[in-house]
């Protein structure tokens, strides 16, 4: 707790204390852990002199925030009516198979986390699945093992 107090702090100063730079603050936190620890909220809020119900607010409502761990590749499958019906729940399916996880759950290994989504927006290239901020088009199952090694094969690449 004390290094992640540390780490809080030092954001808080980079933001000069602002209560209107909250939400920098809780994307600096996210870009360094991956989620938004608990102590972390807690100090954000205390620092700032929000109540913690509200930090926690606004970090609930936005999606780029999560309260939960999450791996270090995160797998957003979309659900949505045109997905849908192109086949968007099969595909959920055989990420589930794969990872064996199921939606908002993250792998044992830490390395994926499986999310669903209701409509991304771009509708006449579903099925689409969006890893780490990439969107793949027409996405069948046979994709899906390709997608998972390419970010796979990478995560062996930098090390
Ligand atoms: S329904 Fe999937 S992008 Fe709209």
């Amino acid at each position: 707790m004390e290094a992640v107090n540390t780490t809080v702090e030092s954001y808080l100063v980079k933001h000069h204390r602002e209560k209107r730079a909250l939400i920098a603050i809780l994307q600096d936190i996210q870009a360094e852990y991956n989620y938004l620890p608990r102590e972390a909220l807690e100090t954000v809020a205390k620092s700032l002199n929000i109540p913690l119900i509200d930090v926690i607010g606004v970090a609930t409502f936005y999606r780029a925030f999560s309260l939960k761990p999450r791996g270090r590749h995160l797998v957003t499958v979309c659900l949505g009516t045109a997905c849908h019906v192109r086949g968007g729940p099969r595909i959920l399916s055989e990420f589930e198979k794969r990872l064996a996880v199921e939606p908002g759950e993250t792998t044992p290994d830490n390395q994926f986390t499986l999310e669903t989504v209701a409509c991304l927006g771009c509708c006449a290239i579903g099925p689409v699945v969006v890893v780490d901020g990439t969107y793949h088009a027409h996405t069948t199952m046979g994709k899906v093992d390709a997608i998972l090694r390419r970010y796979t094969v990478k995560k062996k690449g930098k090390k």
